[in-house]
C-alpha cells in the first residue's frame, strides 16, 4: 500500500452474516435523538469523533468521559475540554477516569499523536472545566438520567467502562449498546497482533466483550478502509470558517504516523467512524461473530480473536466490522464539520 492505495476489498464471510443474533445499535432522529456516553483519549481521531457526535441533531451526548491512552489521563481531559471550547458546547459535562489500566502501567502514543496527544494546531483554551466526579460514577448518573436506553461510544483504552460495569451494575439494563473503536481481525497496529485500544487494558476489554451487552466492534480492518486522502483532507480544512481549518490540522499531524508507517498520502480517523456507523446505516458492513480477548499471549496480548468462520460453536457477542463506504463516510463527515458556524 502507497500513496492512495488502500486495502483491498473488505473481509469476506463465507456463509454469510448470522441474522439477528445479536441487536444492532438503536437509531436517532431530530425528534428522538440517540443519547450517547462518550468515554475518549483525545487524541487526533477521538476529537473529531466529538466534534462529528456534536453536530449531530440525531444523537445527544449525554456527557464525555476521558480516559489515559494516547496520552495521560490530564493531557486528555484537557484536550476534551478544549474539543468542547472549539464545537461551542461548554456545557457538556467531562468527567476524568482512569489514568491506568487496570493491570499494569498506562502506555501512552507519543509516537502517533506527540506527547500532549494531540500535536498540531493549536486548540482554543478551555471555557469550562471537568467536573469532580469520578468518570464511571459520573457515566452512570448520566445513563440512570437518560430518557432511553444509552449506548456507549468508547475510543480509548475500555478501563473506564469495565469500572462502570463493574462497580455500577444497576445501570447495566440502561445501555442498548456498546459501539466501539478498538481491536482487529487483522494486523494490529501497536504491536503485530493487537490494535492499541484493546492492547492497553486487555482485562478491560474482556469484562466489556462478555458483559452480556451487545458490542458493535470497530477495527482496524475498518478504519484503514476509511482513509481520508489528501485532497479531502484539504476540503475538511476549507469546510466552515471555524472548526474545518483546526480539523485538517489535525489530521495533517495524524497523517505523519501513517505515511511513515504505511505509505498512505492520507489517514484513517479511526474513533469517527463509530460515530459515522451509529448515524448512517449501511454505512459499516458488519456480521455477528464471537471476539475473544487475549489477556495472556507472550507476543499477543492485547489481541481481539474473531471467530470469523465461526469454528468454536459460540454465540456472537458483537457485531465485528468488515468493510466501509469510504466515499460516503468522508463525505458525511465534511458537512458535518461545514456545519459549524
Ligand atoms: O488504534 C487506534 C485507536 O487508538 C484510536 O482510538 C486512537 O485514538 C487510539 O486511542
Ligand atoms: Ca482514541
Amino acid at each position: 500500500m502507497s500513496g492512495t492505495a488502500a486495502p483491498g476489498p473488505g473481509i469476506e464471510l463465507v456463509g454469510g452474516p448470522t441474522p439477528g443474533a445479536l441487536p444492532e445499535p438503536p437509531r436517532g432522529t431530530s425528534e428522538r435523538p440517540l443519547p450517547i456516553v462518550m468515554d475518549c483519549d483525545p487524541g487526533h481521531d477521538d476529537a473529531v469523533a466529538i466534534l462529528l457526535a456534536l453536530s449531530r441533531p440525531d444523537l445527544r451526548v449525554l456527557g464525555i468521559s476521558t480516559v489515559g491512552g494516547n496520552a495521560v489521563l490530564e493531557r486528555t481531559t484537557e484536550t476534551a475540554l478544549r474539543v468542547l471550547a472549539l464545537a461551542g458546547r461548554p456545557d457538556v459535562e467531562v468527567a476524568a477516569g482512569a489514568a491506568h489500566p487496570l493491570e499494569g502501567p498506562l502506555h501512552t502514543a507519543p509516537h502517533v499523536h506527540g506527547e500532549s496527544g494531540i500535536e498540531g494546531p493549536a486548540l482554543p483554551e478551555p471555557v469550562s472545566a471537568a467536573i469532580g466526579e469520578f468518570a464511571p460514577a459520573a457515566m452512570a448518573r448520566w445513563i440512570a438520567a437518560a430518557d432511553a436506553p444509552v449506548v456507549l461510544v468508547p475510543t480509548g483504552p475500555l478501563t473506564n467502562v469495565a469500572l462502570l460495569l463493574e462497580e455500577h451494575p444497576s445501570v447495566r439494563d440502561r445501555i442498548a449498546h456498546i459501539c466501539l473503536m478498538g481491536g482487529s481481525i487483522t494486523e494490529g497496529n501497536i504491536t503485530p497482533a493487537a490494535e492499541f485500544n484493546i492492547w492497553v487494558d486487555p482485562e478491560a476489554a474482556e469484562i466489556v466483550f462478555d458483559a452480556g451487552i451487545p458490542v458493535t466492534m470497530i477495527g482496524l480492518d475498518v478504519t484503514h478502509r476509511s482513509i481520508v486522502w489528501e485532497p479531502e483532507r484539504e476540503a475538511l480544512s476549507r469546510a466552515g470558517d471555524r472548526v474545518g481549518p483546526v480539523v485538517g490540522g489535525l489530521l495533517a499531524f495524524f497523517q505523519e504516523f501513517h505515511e511513515r508507517t504505511y505509505g498512505w498520502a492520507g489517514t484513517p480517523i479511526h474513533d469517527a467512524v463509530t460515530v459515522a456507523h451509529l448515524v448512517e446505516p449501511g454505512l459499516v458492513r458488519t456480521a455477528a461473530l464471537d471476539v475473544r480477548i487475549e489477556t495472556q499471549g507472550r507476543y499477543t496480548r492485547g489481541r481481539t480473536v474473531v471467530d470469523l468462520r465461526r469454528v468454536t460453536g459460540r454465540p456472537p457477542n458483537a457485531h465485528v466490522g468488515l468493510d466501509i463506504d469510504r466515499e460516503r463516510f468522508v463525505t458525511l463527515l465534511t458537512e458535518a464539520i461545514r456545519s459549524y458556524r
